[in-house]
């Protein structure tokens, strides 16, 4: 049965600065090339080890302009995607053996128990509340089967810090201020086109019982 979560998602998905931020279109080129390639190869190496033989259903929540969704669909699994992002809903729906649509992580428009994967490599990171990064996550285990399989990225509280030495960046504690000559040499002034991805801890719980909103299959 299909559910209307409508109502578990008051808030907009996305803040209107990383809404505009995707907007620019730069999220489709962040794992083709360069460094990002290492994230895209390191994403690979996982769910093709923990994914079930295609062909399979999968549901990618948050899936961007469809990176992820391209190789797994070329891989034979059917693929259906969602993301508040109108433009990367329209690039994901150009690829091959890709269903996309526009949609929020917090409340699926997709029937209970009826996908075999869902991926969350996007939206917990995005969700400062912990309350709708639950609510993503029991959205998540609600859509697949039973014995299917849940995979979600989280960036957690350290990688800001982890960041800042790899890069060389860093900060005056009694400031806060970045050490500008360090920063300059080692590039930490970053352009206007990094990634927003909010920087916050996402260790969740997933509930044991169903949301309300969510009627049974
Ligand atoms: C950094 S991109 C990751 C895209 C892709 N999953 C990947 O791993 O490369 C984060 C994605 O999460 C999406 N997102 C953010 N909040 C979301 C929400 N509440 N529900 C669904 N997707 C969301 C964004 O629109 C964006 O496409």
């Amino acid at each position: 049965m299909e559910t209307d979560h409508a109502a578990g998602a008051a808030a907009p998905a996305l803040a209107e600065e990383i809404a505009e931020y995707y907007e620019r279109d730069q999220e489709d080129g962040r794992l083709r090339s360069g460094a990002g390639r290492l994230e895209l190869w390191r994403t690979q190496d996982v769910l093709r080890r923990l994914l079930p033989p295609a062909p399979a259903d999968i549901l990618d929540v948050g899936g961007g302009s469809g990176v992820h969704a391209q190789w797994l669909a070329a891989d034979g699994y059917a693929v259906e995607l969602v993301d508040p992002v109108p433009l990367h809903v329209e690039h994901a729906a150009r690829l091959p053996g890709v269903s996309a649509r526009v949609g929020d992580a917090r409340a699926l428009a997709v029937p209970d128990a009826s996908v075999d994967v869902a991926l969350l490599l996007g939206p917990l990171y995005h969700l400062p509340e912990r309350e709708d990064r639950i609510r993503a996550l029991a959205e998540a285990r609600w859509v697949v089967r039973p014995g299917g399989l849940v995979v979600a990225a989280t960036i957690n509280r350290y990688a800001a810090l982890h960041d800042n030495l790899s890069t060389g960046c860093t900060s005056t504690p009694s400031t806060g201020r970045r050490s500008r000559q360090r920063s300059a040499t080692a590039g930490c002034d970053r352009p206007a086109g990094r990634s927003p991805c909010s920087r916050r801890p996402t260790s969740t719980t997933p509930p044991t019982s169903r949301p309300s909103s969510r009627t049974p299959a």
